[in-house]
């Protein structure tokens, strides 16, 4: 089996009011280049049996704030480090506004085959307010200038349930992006976190705290419309043409290797969990000083983690697969609790495999925390 390889680039021109993502502030090409650097000799200094790569996924913040050439760097210490296969996957996240057509093209020519970003939603004026830097309009241009860089696996990600929005609105949201006939679509519903700027504004009213069905409808008109329009869903938040899945994320439900370097960055390598430093500046320093980051030995239970990552699928899981994994039978392991959640509607077996049903995506969470 193949692995990924996840590159966290922790930089944002400015933090978006919803996100905890572990980004910083843009302060200077300098700190960037350093980072960069750093980045660099995690990969250099890495000592595990190289294993092939089908993926590469630079994740972020912001990767689009890379030049080319740091871009490049990065890239060759892979390439000297890890043998690849063929058509391997190279995706490269980007915000709306922050690329150009010279960018794209080197990004292109650097082997980058698949662009994700974030267009959240069509309103401006919800854009503002959630501190994005961006317009609509953008969004449209930044698929223009892709499409026109030769980038045929495009996809975007999408907000339901923002403060304020209607079911109308999710539903013109929904329209526009459709409109633009992207590969790919992550389509989430909205999580408040705590400590961000939006879950404040909610506490002290400045925003309205969103309606508690409204998400559960919003949520069975994205799979309406995205089904209508050869959208398959193939995890809970995620749409694809045929053939146009996220091979890289995919590796995560299904609990496949990934080895991932930056800040705060998380690798798996089949067996253990690892977990890198999460301040940018002391892994930058830790590097510099050291042969090695600092990574943290994760205690996890791998046999659950198997269970509610691949409950997001919509093929689910292969009962199969766990027992020969696990080496337990899971129907008997969890009978009871499996009992009830059938009964609720919320999960069924088909075949050999056990998954969601549709109700349970807007539940998944309750579904879940049984296995958590
Ligand atoms: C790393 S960002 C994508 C790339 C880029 N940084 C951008 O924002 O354009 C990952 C995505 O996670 C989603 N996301 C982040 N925080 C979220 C939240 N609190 N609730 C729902 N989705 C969220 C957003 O759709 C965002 O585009
Ligand atoms: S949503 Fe994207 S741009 Fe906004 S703070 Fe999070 S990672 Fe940065």
């Amino acid at each position: 089996m193949s692995a990924g390889i996840y590159l966290h680039i922790p930089f944002c021109r400015s933090r978006c009011s919803y996100c905890d993502f572990a980004t910083d502030v843009f302060k200077s090409d300098a700190v960037v280049e350093r980072y960069v650097s750093a980045l660099v000799k995690e990969i250099e200094n890495f000592s595990q049996t190289a294993q092939s790569i089908d993926t590469i996924y630079f994740g972020g913040g912001t990767p689009s704030l890379l030049a080319p050439g740091q871009l490049e760097k990065i890239l060759n210490s892979i390439y000297k480090k890890f043998p690849l296969v063929e058509n391997l996957e190279l995706t490269m996240e980007m915000n709306p506004a922050t690329v150009t057509p010279e960018t794209l093209n080197s990004y292109k020519s650097l082997g980058v085959n698949r662009a994700s970003f974030g267009a959240q939603t069509f309103d401006d004026t919800e854009l503002k307010r959630l501190g994005r830097r961006h317009t609509a309009n953008d969004v449209r241009e930044t698929i223009e200038l892709l499409r026109n860089a030769g980038f045929d696996n495009v996809s975007f990600d999408l907000i339901a349930g923002l403060p304020r929005q209607t079911l109308a609105d999710w539903e013109r949201n929904l329209d526009e992006a459709l409109e633009l006939n992207p590969e790919h679509l992550s389509l989430y519903l909205l999580e408040i976190h705590e400590g961000t700027p939006l879950a404040e504004q909610i506490r002290s009213r400045r925003q309205p705290l969103p309606d508690e069905d409204l998400p559960g409808e919003m949520y069975e008109l994205m799979l309406e419309k995205t089904a209508r329009k050869g959208y398959e869903q193939y995890e809970i938040s995620n749409f694809s043409l045929p053939g146009f899945q996220s091979k890289h994320n995919t590796k995560y439900w299904l609990c496949e290797p990934v080895y991932a370097f930056g800040v705060s960055a998380h690798s798996f390598d089949g067996k253990h969990r690892y977990a890198n430093e999460r301040d940018t500046a002391k892994y930058v320093d830790l590097i510099e000083s050291s042969s090695g980051a600092e990574v943290y030995r994760e205690e996890t239970d791998l046999g659950s983690e198997f269970v509610f990552l691949g409950l997001r699928l919509s093929e689910g899981i292969d009962l199969g697969e766990y027992e020969k994994r696990f080496g337990a039978n899971l129907r008997e392991k969890y009978a009871a609790d499996l009992r009830r959640l059938e009964e609720f509607g919320l999960i069924e077996f088909a075949g050999n495999n056990l998954r969601l049903t549709r109700k349970g995506m807007v539940y998944s969470n309750e579904v879940f925390s049984v296995f958590v």
